[in-house]
């Protein structure tokens, strides 16, 4: 099976009430995990790579490991650009075999991010790939990219029938009060998220895929593990789980995860190197780290997305 775009994905998952999982990816151990958890559960899956991880990992290995996984799961599996900032960027991953892009041009003043949008559109579709957008801006760290809780803003309803038809976009990414990282919310404050505007925004685009940036429940068990072993990630706070699952069978498609991956990972890998000091061999602490993506990915299929069975 070739790679797929995230067309047919997002229509089932729209009438079907359930999300399919994009996860970031930056080496050959997270993809191998993933796609085995995927594998076992039978769902499809987007993997997504940040400009970030594309510049860690080099364009071309992350394409044939991604190809690699392709052929050991026979899964249907898109490979989506992350956060893309230029239409440079969006058209050389489009040209690299990317099936799906993300222009974020959510910093940008409305009628720019509809003119960068617009531009990425046309040229994505011309070559068969699909492009998400984004209108409102999270709050959080992308890379160099530091965006203040003060200078983060929701998502305006009322804009968003106008960029949809404007700039084309095949999904639209919304901010409800996620963010990226693993920081989301002041230690006390509690978790909330305006689904009331993911309601708006749903009625007002019926049957358009909508999508969660900054989903990452950062799970209690692996920020407690990697402080048990000589970590420091005391205020660590994450989206409940309970309000991912409300958003996947909601108008949400696709929910965006990379810090749970990271923490799953740097957690394995902290106990194994505390419990065994004197090991050396990356496969010894990298193999468990392996089985702890797979594990996270599993249970967020099965528990929160609600894609197993859907490939
Ligand atoms: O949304 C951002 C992703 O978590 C990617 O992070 O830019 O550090 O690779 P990164
Ligand atoms: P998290 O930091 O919550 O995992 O979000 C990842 C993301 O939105 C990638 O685009
Ligand atoms: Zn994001």
């Amino acid at each position: 099976m070739p790679l797929v775009t995230t067309k047919e994905m997002f229509k089932k998952a729209y009438e079907g009430g359930y999300a399919i999982g994009a996860f970031n990816v930056n080496n050959m151990e997270i993809i191998q995990g993933i796609t085995e958890a995927a594998k076992k559960v039978n769902a499809p899956l987007i993997l997504q790579v940040s400009a970030g991880a594309r510049k860690y990992a080099n364009h071309t290995y992350l394409v044939k490991l991604v190809e690699a996984a392709i052929e050991e799961t026979n899964l249907p599996i898109a490979l989506h650009l992350d956060h893309g900032d230029s239409f440079e960027l969006c058209k050389s991953c489009i040209d690299g075999g990317f099936t799906s892009v993300m222009i974020d041009g959510s910093h940008l003043p409305y009628e720019e991010n509809i003119a960068l949008t617009k531009k990425v559109v046309e040229y994505a579709h011309a070559r068969g790939a699909v492009v998400e957008g984004e209108l409102g801006r999270l709050a959080g760290v992308e890379d160099d990219v530091n965006v203040s809780a003060e200078d983060a803003s929701y998502t305006r309803p009322e804009e968003v029938i106008d960029f949809v038809t404007r700039t084309g976009v095949d999904s639209l990414a919304i901010a409800i009060g996620t963010s990226h990282g693993a920081y989301k919310f002041k230690p006390g404050q509690k978790p909330q998220l305006r689904f009331d505007i993911l309601e708006e925004v749903s009625k007002k685009l019926p049957g358009f895929p909508i999508v969660l940036h900054g989903a990452s429940s950062v799970i209690p068990e692996y920020v407690e593990m990697i402080n048990a072993n000589g970590g420091e990630m005391p205020d660590a706070i994450g989206i409940p789980e309970e309000m991912l699952r409300q958003a996947a069978k909601s108008a949400v498609c696709k929910i965006n995860i990379d810090s749970d991956l990271r923490l799953a990972m740097t957690a394995s890998i902290r106990k194994y190197l505390n419990e065994n000091p004197s090991h050396f061999d990356p496969r010894q602490y990298l193999k468990p780290a392996r089985e702890a993506i797979m594990d996270l990915v599993e249970k967020k299929i099965k528990n929160v997305l609600g894609c197993d069975g859907k490939a």
